[in-house]
């Protein structure tokens, strides 16, 4: 017998890379939150700097607004200078951890066994991890979009368990799609959704795939997110500079359901 489709809730994310103070963090989380407090629609995070992670944490308090750091470090503690380790995070008030972003594979060398490790270690300490894939213009061109993002699904995802698959979400970022102001279509993001879907049922399990969050990211504004959200199989978006100014990301936040 078919099983219903379990509704995902919605998630809005937005990521402010290596952007705003401590100061500047506060603030724009108490401008942000009158502007969201009745969006209960959604669930909606924000991903700011390591140094103002706690800050923001406590900013948050009493609002739907919860914190993710950027990134972190596999081991819980070591000589790993400039590193921060997950449990370190969590204790800053983070309840999520971005991992893989394409600035760190392409700018710093990360690899998808590193992102593997790092998920494993987010979980570990309670954090849910948003691992991000996707491919280069050159990539896409030359067609190659699905044995690139593929690849990365299997590498960065290899280990979890469907338990832990269930704590997890996808951000699908088209890297030619970010910071350029030109979005993937809703077709083409729903396209690569739906594959990203397909290959979770197939590692994992078709229910474990039914319920993954898949979020979209590349140059997500308040003008396009009604279209991208429409689709059957984005979840949610991961936004970079239109979350950096209050009532554009609100005005993500509540888009048309
Ligand atoms: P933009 O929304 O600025 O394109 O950035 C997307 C992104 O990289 C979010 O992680």
């Amino acid at each position: 017998m078919e099983s219903p489709t379990p509704s995902r809730r919605p998630v809005i994310a937005g990521n402010w890379k290596m952007h705003r103070t401590v100061r500047e963090s506060v603030e724009l989380i108490r401008q942000l939150k009158p502007l969201v407090e009745a969006s209960r629609h959604c669930d909606i995070l924000v991903a700011p700097p390591f140094t103002a992670l706690w800050s923001a944490a406590r900013a948050a308090e009493g609002s739907p607004i919860a914190i993710a750091a950027q990134d972190l470090h596999w081991e819980s503690q070591g000589a790993f200078t400039g590193e921060v380790s997950p449990g370190m995070v969590a204790e800053a008030g983070c309840r999520y951890a971005i991992l893989g972003h394409s600035e760190r594979r392409s700018l710093f060398g990360e690899t998808s066994r590193a992102v593997s490790r790092k998920a494993e270690a987010a979980l570990e300490a309670g954090l849910n991890p948003i691992v991000c894939l996707g491919e280069q213009l050159s990539e896409r061109e030359s067609g190659r979009t699905e044995e690139v993002v593929g690849g990365q699904f299997r590498q960065s995802l290899a280990g979890l368990t469907e338990d832990a698959l269930s704590r997890t979400m996808i951000a699908y970022e088209p890297v030619w799609a970010i910071g350029t102001g030109r979005a993937a279509t809703p077709e083409m993001a729903q396209g690569v959704h739906a594959f990203i879907r397909g290959l979770a049922a197939e590692v994992f399990s078709r229910q474990a795939a039914e319920q993954l969050p898949i979020l979209y990211g590349g140059s997500v504004k308040p003008e396009n997110v009604d279209g991208l959200m429409a689709r059957a199989d984005i979840d949610g978006a991961l936004v970079g500079g239109a979350s950096l100014k209050a009532e554009s990301f609100a005005a993500i936040v509540n888009f048309q359901t």
